[in-house]
């Protein structure tokens, strides 16, 4: 049997025992109690010093005056005041000529970025990647027009809302759903656009079908359904969708129609925001 260690002697024991192994009453080393006195101390200190004590309404404030708000606070108006001048300079500048000036665009293009990163991407998607029903921004097809004042202006009203009186607006009947055409007429219309994007299609119903277009969505789409910026109509012949080009999706928005809605912005940003934004989203690829 191994000898029980010496030191047991020296040791009083707690009394409590299990199995023949006793708990030994070893007082704490010196340096882990000072550093525990230590902890006490600091820790009375800082709960005078710092925000610490949880009250009904709010916390203690300490007498430091510390606040993590205040902080966040103070450094964004540093940094409000310290664009505010270039914010200025924004506003101020004509639309058309803000791509062309090289320190404006740069300062744009960041936050316009930030903006759109913030405000816009849940909807087009990163980079303005864009999903369907929610156009790409990154390409050189527009819905509105792709002008800095186009795209200013409808970023600034939105899209078929009814919180801006200026909102752009316009409305594609439901086709089908409506009455206006009978199923056999949708389906030459589709055959028809599908034909447009270099579908093979069965020339006597593609023929009839560019009858119930030029009828029923030249209107609109124009003659050779290359869309009209001013109805926000879009180009039919360029093979990209903003719902699909497939039979089923072309079906359901000629059958019982769209109606894309986009909120207007300039209650929730300004007028610097909305600029920068603009050049952000016309710098991304398809900028007119
Ligand atoms: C709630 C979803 C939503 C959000 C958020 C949103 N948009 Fe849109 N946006 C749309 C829809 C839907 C359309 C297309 C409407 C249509 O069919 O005409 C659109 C269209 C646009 C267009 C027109 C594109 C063209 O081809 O003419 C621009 C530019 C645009 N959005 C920019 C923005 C910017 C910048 C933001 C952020 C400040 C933003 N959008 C936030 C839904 C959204
Ligand atoms: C009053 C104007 C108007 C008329 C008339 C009209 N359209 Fe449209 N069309 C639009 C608008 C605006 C949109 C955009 C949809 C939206 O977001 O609400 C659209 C969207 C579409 C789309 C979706 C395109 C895509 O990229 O996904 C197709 C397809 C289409 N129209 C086909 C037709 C056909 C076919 C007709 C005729 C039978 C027609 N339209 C008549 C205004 C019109």
């Amino acid at each position: 049997m191994a000898k029980k260690p010496e030191k047991k002697q020296e040791v009083e024991t707690t009394g409590h025992e299990w199995d023949g192994i006793e708990e030994l009453n070893n007082p704490l080393p010196r340096w882990w109690l000072w550093v525990f006195y230590a902890c006490i101390v600091w820790a009375i200190w800082y709960s005078i010093a710092y925000p610490a004590w949880p009250m009904v309404s709010g916390a203690t404030k300490g007498y430091m005056g510390w606040s993590t708000r205040e902080n966040v606070a103070q450094e964004i108006a540093a940094a409000e005041e310290a664009n505010s001048e270039i914010n200025a300079q924004l506003v101020a500048a004509d639309l058309s000529a803000i791509p062309g000036d090289e320190q404006l665009a740069g300062y744009a293009r960041d936050a316009g970025e930030a903006v759109f990163n913030t405000w816009c991407v849940q909807c087009h998607g990163r980079e303005g990647g864009g999903f369907v029903g929610y156009p790409t921004l990154s390409d050189d097809s527009w819905l509105w027009g792709g002008s800095m004042e186009e795209i200013h202006t409808t970023i600034a009203h939105g899209i078929r809302n009814d919180e801006d009186p200026d909102a752009r607006w316009s409305e594609m009947p439901a086709f089908g759903a409506d009455g206006l055409l009978s199923e056999e007429e949708v389906d030459q219309v589709i055959n028809y656009v599908m034909s447009l994007s270099g579908e093979p299609k069965d020339a006597a119903v593609v023929e009839a079908g560019a009858e119930v277009f030029e009828i029923n969505c030249a209107a609109c789409h124009g003659e050779n359904a290359e869309g009209m910026v001013a109805m926000g109509a879009p180009n039919l012949s360029d093979a990209i969708w903003l719902y699909g080009g497939g039979y089923d999706a072309l079906y359901e928005t000629i059958w019982n129609s769209r109606f894309g809605v986009m909120p207007p912005w300039t209650e929730r940003l300004d007028e610097a925001e909305v600029r920068a934004v603009s050049a952000y989203v016309h710098q991304l690829g398809g900028g007119e």
